[in-house]
């Protein structure tokens, strides 16, 4: 592991995004991968609800649970030395209250030991936003395509766009006022939110909101081209479905053939 790397806090996006620094954040659900992305100098992590999809095999992030997202949690923030370890918030832990907000958001951190919560929606969130971070807790908004909100959308659409980049505008700024320390923007035109990223103090995280946001974030399995199906936003840095297959193929083979496991791999008398 390095040791050269610094601990990530909210406070560090802060003074990235002060000094023009851009930072790059990937989502993660279990240790191993965990390690990797940290000792690679990604500044967050996210356990995301996304979980849901690419670990669950749910169609979407709706069925997800607060105990399944704290097992996550809990592996992720016990492996990340550097990074700053955000969970998110699954459907149905906040949308309530304030006070059923600051209860999840409170179980997510004591139980975890991440250091901050991520949850999805504008205005009709700020008295939870507001709660939860009077309970010492750093948030993270999520605003333009909110995959929890997929049925009410009606689909993975571009949010923002034409007349409605206003009001993404206005929800922005509202969640900033409410307390939140970065926001990210998925599926939102690039000119959006880069007036966005400029309009606010505090950093900017965008899936599929171009390249002027103050921070990138991807679904891990995305990246490293694990999962199938492609997006216009994703770029794969990796093609871990086809070496994986190919390594599967050849395993299976060799296994056949009996030349697995030889001699090296076995132990003698
Ligand atoms: O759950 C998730 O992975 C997310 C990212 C796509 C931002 O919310």
């Amino acid at each position: 592991m390095s040791t050269s790397l610094k601990k990530i806090r909210t406070s560090t996006l802060a003074a990235m995004k002060q000094a023009g620094e851009k930072f790059a954040c990937l989502t993660s659900y279990d240790a191993l991968t965990t390690e990797i992305f940290d000792e690679a100098g990604i500044e967050v992590i996210l356990v995301g609800d996304s979980a849901g999809n690419t670990v669950l095999g749910h169609e979407n992030t709706l069925e997800i649970t607060l105990d399944e997202m704290v097992s996550f949690g809990k592996a992720v923030a016990t492996a990340a030395k550097h990074s700053l370890v955000v969970v998110d918030m699954p459907f149905g832990s906040y949308e309530i209250n304030s006070q059923q907000a600051v209860e999840s958001a409170i179980k997510l951190m004591k139980q975890t030991g991440s250091s901050a919560i991520k949850l999805e929606g504008g205005s009709s969130r700020i008295a939870q936003i507001e709660a939860i971070v009077a309970a010492g807790i750093p948030v993270m908004g999520h605003l333009g395509f909110t995959p929890q909100s997929v049925h009410a959308i009606g689909g993975f659409k571009v949010q923002g766009r034409g007349d409605s980049a206003a009001q993404l505008i206005d929800e922005a700024t509202k969640l900033q006022s409410a307390g939140v320390f970065a926001i990210v923007l998925e599926m939102v035109p690039a000119s959006v939110a880069a007036t966005i990223t400029k309009q606010l103090v505090i950093p900017t995280i965008g899936i599929g909101a171009g390249n002027q946001t103050d921070g990138q974030i991807l679904v891990w399995q995305d990246f490293a081209g694990l999962s199938t199906g492609s997006r216009k936003f994703v770029k794969q840095y990796a093609s871990l479905r086809t070496d994986l297959s190919a390594a599967a193929k050849a395993y299976r083979a060799e296994v056949q053939s009996a030349t697995f496991p030889s001699k090296e791999h076995s132990f003698e008398d």
